[in-house]
Parts: C-alpha cells; sequence; structure tokens
C-alpha cells in the first residue's frame, strides 16, 4: 500500500524509535549475516517509505517535464515540482520561494554561488575567508576562484577541540574580504558553528556570508531569515530524500544580480542570436531539465520530518550522541577527535596504531556501516596530525542497542589487533 505522510502516525512525547524504524525499508536487513547498524549518516541518510512512493506516484503517474507543457501531465509534475519548492521555502523560513533555487546537492550550491556571484563580484586582491574545517566543497571552489581571479583564500583556524577561533575570524576580516564561507556543522567533527554570530560580524564590515548546511539540514531547525544569512546550501541526500536533490538559498536581491550558472532551455524570456533574456527567478538559475523526481522527494521528506517532529528527533540524536561519546571514548586506546562543546550527530575517533580502514573493515563484517577516511575533509585531518578517522554518524532512527553493537565491535578490534 502507498504510504502518505498523513498515515504517519504522531510519534508521542517518548520517541518511538521502533515506530520510525519501521518508516525505512532498508534497515530492516541482514548484512555479512548480521543485522545492519547503519552509522553512515553524514556521507547518506536514509530514505522513508513515503519518500520512496512520492517518488513512485511521480514515475507511474505524473512523469513529463515541468514549466513545458499545457498537457495534464507536466501540469501535474510542475504542480508537484514547484510544491516542493514551497516545502523547502517553510523549511528554512525563507522570504519567498523564489530564494529557493533547486540543485543537485551542497556541492553544486557552493558552485554555483562561487560561478554566479564570486566570478561576478570578486577581483584581484579581494579575500575570501573560509574555515579550517570546511570539507573539500567549500575549499576547492574558492581555491579555483582565487587562483581565477588572483583573489586570496583566508582560513579560520580552530583549536584542538574543533572550535573556531572567533577572535581570530575578527582579526581575517577587512574591507578586502568579499565573502565568508563556513560549514554550520562539520562533517568531520560534528562541531556546531555559531553561525549567527559569526554572520552578524561579518555583516559588520558589509560582507556576505554563505553557510553550508549539508549536516546542519537534516539535524536542526533552520531559519534563514534569523540566521541572516545571505547563501545556505544543502543536501537532499543527507536529509531522508534522495540523490540529486538540494537547495541553494539566496536572498533574492542577492541572486537578482547573480550571473547564471548555467545556460540553456528554462531559464530564458527570449533567446535571438544577438541576444538572450534570462527568465526571473528562480528558473533563471535552474538550466535544463532538473532532477524532478528527487526534488519532489525532497518535499516529502520535508514533510517526513515534520510529522515525525523534527525537535523530538533531535532531542534523540543529542542524547545517543551523548550516550555514544561517554561509552567509547571509556574505550582503552580510543581518542575522539572533535570534542566541541555544542555538537551535533557525529563521532569521530581513531584507535592507537589501528588504521581507520581497518577499524571500518573490521566493523562492516559485523554488518556496522561507519566511515572510514578523511571525510572529504583533508585539511581537518592535517590539523589533527592523523590520516583519517572512523566516523559513526547519527540518525533519528538509531539505537542504543546500535552503539552498544558499535562499542562492543570496536573492543573486539583492539582485541584482534593487541
Ligand atoms: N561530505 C560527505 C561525508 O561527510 C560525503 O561523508
Amino acid at each position: 500500500m502507498v504510504q502518505t505522510v498523513d498515515s504517519i502516525a504522531a510519534v508521542s512525547d517518548s520517541w518511538d524509535v521502533a515506530r520510525v524504524r519501521a518508516d525505512f525499508p532498508v534497515l530492516h536487513q541482514t548484512v555479512n549475516g548480521k543485522p545492519l547498524v547503519y552509522l553512515d549518516n553524514a556521507a547518506s541518510s536514509q530514505v522513508p517509505q513515503v519518500v520512496i512512493d512520492r517518488g513512485s506516484i511521480y514515475l507511474e503517474q505524473e512523469h513529463s517535464n515541468i514549466h513545458r507543457g499545457v498537457h495534464y501531465l507536466s501540469q501535474r509534475a510542475t504542480t508537484a515540482y514547484e510544491g516542493a519548492r514551497e516545502k523547502v521555502k517553510r523549511f528554512i523560513n525563507a522570504r519567498e520561494a523564489r530564494e529557493c533555487i533547486f540543485v543537485r546537492g551542497a556541492t553544486e550550491g557552493i558552485n554555483l554561488v562561487m560561478y554566479g556571484y564570486g566570478r561576478k563580484f570578486i577581483g584581484e586582491g579581494d579575500e575570501i575567508i573560509i574555515s579550517a574545517m570546511e570539507h573539500h566543497a567549500n575549499i576547492v571552489p574558492w581555491q579555483m576562484l582565487c587562483q581565477e581571479k588572483r583573489a586570496r583564500l583566508r582560513v579560520i583556524p580552530m583549536n584542538d577541540a574543533g572550535e573556531l577561533l572567533l577572535d581570530e575570524f575578527d582579526g581575517l576580516l577587512n574591507e578586502r574580504t568579499k565573502l565568508v564561507g563556513v560549514v554550520h556543522v562539520s562533517n568531520a567533527l560534528g562541531t556546531i558553528n555559531p553561525v549567527k554570530e559569526m554572520i552578524a560580524q561579518a555583516h559588520k564590515y558589509g560582507v556576505p556570508v554563505l553557510v553550508d548546511g549539508a549536516q546542519a539540514a537534516p539535524h536542526m531547525p533552520v531559519d534563514v531569515q534569523d540566521l541572516d544569512c545571505d547563501f545556505f546550501v544543502f543536501s537532499g541526500h543527507k536529509m531522508y530524500a534522495p540523490t540529486g536533490s538540494g537547495i541553494v538559498y539566496g536572498k533574492a536581491e542577492l541572486l537578482e544580480k547573480m550571473d547564471p550558472f548555467q545556460g540553456g532551455g528554462d531559464m530564458i524570456k527570449t533567446v535571438t542570436f544577438e541576444k538572450t533574456i534570462y527568465a526571473d527567478l528562480p528558473n533563471r538559475l535552474e538550466a535544463g531539465t532538473p532532477a524532478i523526481a528527487s526534488q519532489i522527494g525532497l518535499g516529502a521528506a520535508i514533510d517526513y520530518l515534520n510529522a515525525i517532529g523534527r525537535e523530538q528527533a533531535a532531542a534523540h540524536e543529542a542524547e545517543l550522541l551523548r550516550y555514544a561519546t561517554e561509552r567509547i571514548s571509556a574505550i582503552e586506546g580510543v581518542r575522539i577527535v572533535g570534542t566541541a562543546k555544542n555538537k551535533a550527530s557525529v563521532l569521530s575517533f581513531v584507535i592507537d596504531d589501528i588504521h581507520p580502514h581497518d577499524i571500518g573493515t573490521i566493523l562492516d563484517q559485523e554488518g556496522i556501516a561507519v566511515r572510514a577516511g578523511h571525510h572529504c575533509a583533508q585539511p581537518v585531518m592535517q590539523r589533527f596530525n592523523v590520516p583519517a578517522t572512523a566516523r559513526a554518524s547519527f540518525a533519528f532512527y538509531n539505537t542504543k542497542e546500535e552503539i552498544e553493537v558499535l562499542a562492543r565491535t570496536i573492543e573486539r578490534v583492539i582485541e584482534i589487533f593487541s
């Protein structure tokens, strides 16, 4: 039977983890003969049945292109696609839906801002500030821009806990600063950065701020008006939607000034061989046929998150992180990397003399999925002087029992190597 959001029972005050787990078909399987323990949510979270079904409805009943047809199916698809945009608008409290641009994910979102805003407004001698805990998606595009324009990349340092040094940030801001790009929640360390304060600090110098919200949007309420950020990006596949979905939010006055990221169909008003007049927002920044099914799925994932209760989900995740930190840091030989006071959802660790890839491989043999590696954040590894870490990352469907399985298996890994 096709599931709809209305059919999901409201979850009561005490988090009913069994109830929400039932919504995720992928969780109910064995891996290497063991029940799957899925702790790689920071890389990609799982998709609830209601989102899978919404994608199937599009493919079975509505499949057609958007914005182009006067026919019935195209109108239905357009309504669903634009309906998803409205849901995103409410989800992040944007002023207007046209401020929410559909992209394939956070990486494409940052590249869109780099091409459309950075290449137009950043030039020789200008400075871009990012932080020491960015992942590659919020480093490499700015390096490319700096190389092209002879601009300079400046980096806010962090302390040994993985907290940004805000005084140093203040010292980096100056009249040459043209943009700040900062991650809301670090994918490698779990640190929640005080982005609202940082945005206010940058705005004193008139500098716009891009927030990489890929790890924040799935785990905490986001209010772009309250943050007063200029750009905010996130990926759908880290928040229970399919891959290929995601958002760039931008203040309308900035998006309107930007050059289009790509040229093509759907982003134009008129085209002649002499001149093209671009369409208004949001189409102006969405050339070609988008990932219609995925973005409709993102809308369904937002409905799902609202239905289960985002605050309760976040409270459950906070309790999982507290429990996992206490249990795993107590194991002799384990060191947690990233011990900021304010953290979300991520537990990165190393074990004396055991490579994280070996940890990940043995955990996998026991059905436990973690990420082992540099987490697309090599400068973070360099800062903590480790080649890589093992990373468990939690979602609201994880349980304390799963953390116990993880902890016992880590103890076995240590035994095997001792
Ligand atoms: N940025 C993703 C991660 O943290 C891919 O795993």
